[in-house]
């Protein structure tokens, strides 16, 4: 490997799968696999932990398999075979000590006939949480993602990247200890993604949000990442990890810095590569 950063340890294939103090990891896929009703092979085995506090992005050729990936650690689909674990337990016991997931789809998906504060309140509802003690939630929530301003606006009054915005708050409304995003800014220009970025960086900061992200920007991953899966297809399976040893603030100097742009260069050299057929083709 062309290693243009001497002395990082990129490549963590020997990264042992569980830790056996401190606290457990969020997600823990032990050999899960997916093998569709048509017999589609979406995923071969994948061994993988996700550290609580972690910021995990996925990416890969279109069809390797990282939507696949981020249902099964949502729990909207179950593995052919293998299992997975949250925070140590079965799926079922996630809620219990408050943990809590939440989705973000690429759509924003919002209720055309309800206000910003509506959509955002819906997960609160849902649970029939009293409006007294939503209202707060929902007001932080819609303050945390910048739209205070417009919580009485319908989604038909808002920009592309204001309604990704709301779908976030409705996300965070719920204090997620573990969110999911698949390729949530993809429909959204450059300049408004990367602000998107900025935001959504600081959250997880400040949160200590444990997060998994599926993207196919370079620059998105390396920028809002700590650790980077590159998946191959054919079957679907992690081809490589590279972890993004920067600290914080990740702001426009670290997007500007000679180390982002080494990052961006090795995580293309590698995406080039797990997208060859024969990366493909091979079994993992
Ligand atoms: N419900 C399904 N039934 C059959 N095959 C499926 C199903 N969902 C996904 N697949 C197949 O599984 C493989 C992985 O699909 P997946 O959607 O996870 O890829 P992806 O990496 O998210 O792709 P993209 O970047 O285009 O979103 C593909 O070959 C796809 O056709
Ligand atoms: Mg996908």
């Amino acid at each position: 490997m062309n290693a243009l950063l001497p002395g990082e340890p990129l490549d963590e294939k020997a990264r042992p799968m569980t830790v056996a103090s401190g606290p457990p990891p969020a997600v823990e896929v032990l050999s899960a696999e997916k093998v569709f009703a048509n017999g589609t092979r979406g995923l071969a085995p994948i061994d993988l932990a996700i550290a609580d506090g972690e910021f995990l992005t996925l990416i890969g050729p279109s069809g390797c398999g990282k939507s696949t990936l981020l249902k099964l650690i949502a729990n909207l689909i179950e593995p052919s075979d293998g299992r997975l674990l949250w925070w140590r337990g079965d799926f079922a016991d996630v809620g219990q000590e408050g943990r809590r997931l939440a989705f973000v789809f690429q759509e924003p998906t919002l209720m055309p006939w309800a206000r910003v504060e509506g959509n955002v309140r819906l997960p609160l509802e849902l649970a029939d949480m009293p409006r007294a003690k939503a209202d707060p939630l929902v007001r932080d929530a819609i303050a945390r993602v910048g739209l205070s301003a417009f919580s009485r606006h319908f989604p038909r009054q808002l920009s592309g990247g204001m309604k990704m915005r709301v779908s976030i708050a409705r996300a965070l409304v719920t204090s997620p200890n573990l969110l999911l995003m698949d390729e949530p800014f993809g429909a959204l220009d450059e300049f408004t993604r990367n602000k998107l970025d900025d935001d959504l960086v600081r959250l997880w900061w400040e949160r200590k949000l444990t997060t998994v992200f599926v993207t196919h920007s370079i620059y998105e991953a390396v920028f809002l990442s700590t650790r980077i899966i590159v998946m191959a297809a054919n079957p679907g399976r992690i081809f490589r990890t590279m972890t993004i040893d920067q600290g914080q603030p990740r702001d426009q100097a670290f997007r500007d810095s000679p180390r982002f742009a080494a990052y961006c260069r090795e995580l293309s050299t590698w995406l080039a590569e797990a997208s060859l057929p024969s990366a493909a083709g091979a079994a993992s």
